[in-house]
């Protein structure tokens, strides 16, 4: 890469930063990936706009935040750590032409725990007409890392089931499973910093407004992503469904972008509304 070439995706970094700087991406060895300096960030959470009214079922407590669409464990049982969190959803279709994406995606922390996140999904975006689709994997506040599509060649409707373990505070296995045909991806993650080290205090489902190059990308109308089986387990070997969830919904200038039921105990519908 010309170093001129790197000094203004450094620029496009830093203007992305809100809490930290982070080591220079991975992304940034391979001049060919660098259009997708894709992050995605902590929760971003808008108070003072709470309510405790839901459509969905009786006692949900709603959050809005200005990224954040799903379910969110926020607080594991006292004196437990979140160690695992595990959902199955099938990627949504994008329109055919338009100028907006999202990604969905399983996650432990980044919410109330706002200096880390290890998490991972897939991407969907139209720009154009040219329709994307990808699988991701993140610990923030690095950038997300493209899975290979040759390894693991997302497309609509295929289903997917997202593993993220947290084998201690500082490493973490990423797995990605396609259940049509049962092949997977995995890669063992490292915390990129000594400040964001796992504090296993939440574990989400999500689907994101994500920011591209430091910007926030338009929103696609995705339809619905729907989790199912969904359950985070704790390091006392706690298994926790969505019942006690909070629900996200993004808000952004003033409109609510989607609409969040919590189906079951297992399973969330998150949908562009
Ligand atoms: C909602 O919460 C109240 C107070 O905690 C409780 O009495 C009620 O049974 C709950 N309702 C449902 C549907 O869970
Ligand atoms: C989305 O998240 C980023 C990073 O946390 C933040 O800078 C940005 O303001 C958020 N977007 C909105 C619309 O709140
Ligand atoms: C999953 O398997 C289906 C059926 O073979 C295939 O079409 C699709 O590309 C696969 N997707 C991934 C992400 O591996
Ligand atoms: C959910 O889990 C059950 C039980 O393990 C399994 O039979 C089912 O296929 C799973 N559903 C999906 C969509 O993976």
């Amino acid at each position: 890469m010309k170093l001129s070439a790197l000094l203004s995706a450094s620029i496009a970094i830093l203007f992305d930063l809100t809490w930290a700087l982070p080591p220079l991406p991975r992304d940034l060895t391979d001049c060919a990936s660098r259009r997708s300096l894709r992050h995605s960030n902590p929760s971003s959470r808008i108070e003072g706009l709470q309510t405790e009214t839901s459509s969905s079922s009786a006692n949900t407590t709603i959050q809005f935040s200005g990224n954040w669409s799903g379910a969110v464990l926020v607080s594991p049982p006292t004196g437990e750590i979140f160690t695992s969190a595990i959902g199955t959803f099938t990627v949504p279709s994008m329109p055919s032409e338009g100028n907006g994406a999202a990604a969905a995606w399983v996650g432990i922390d980044g919410d109330t725990f706002a200096t880390a996140i290890l998490q991972a999904g897939v991407f969907f975006s139209v720009s154009g007409d040219t329709v994307e689709y990808g699988a991701w994997y993140e610990w923030w506040p690095d950038f997300a890392t493209d899975v290979d599509t040759n390894d693991f060649p997302v497309s609509a409707g295929d289903v997917i089931t997202v593993n993220i373990q947290a084998t201690s505070n500082s490493e973490g296995t990423v797995t990605l499973v396609n259940e049509s045909t049962g092949m997977s991806f995995t890669i063992d993650l490292t915390s990129p910093t000594k400040l964001s080290f796992l504090g296993g205090q939440n574990a989400e489902w999500i689907v994101e407004d994500y920011t591209q190059n430091g910007g926030l990308v338009p929103l696609a109308d995705w339809g619905t992503v729907t989790f199912v089986n969904a359950s985070a387990s704790t390091s006392a070997n706690n298994k926790l469904g969505l019942e006690d969830a909070t629900v996200f919904d993004i808000e952004q200038f003033n409109d609510i972008m989607t609409s969040v039921s919590i189906n079951s105990d297992s399973s969330v519908s998150i949908s562009y509304a």
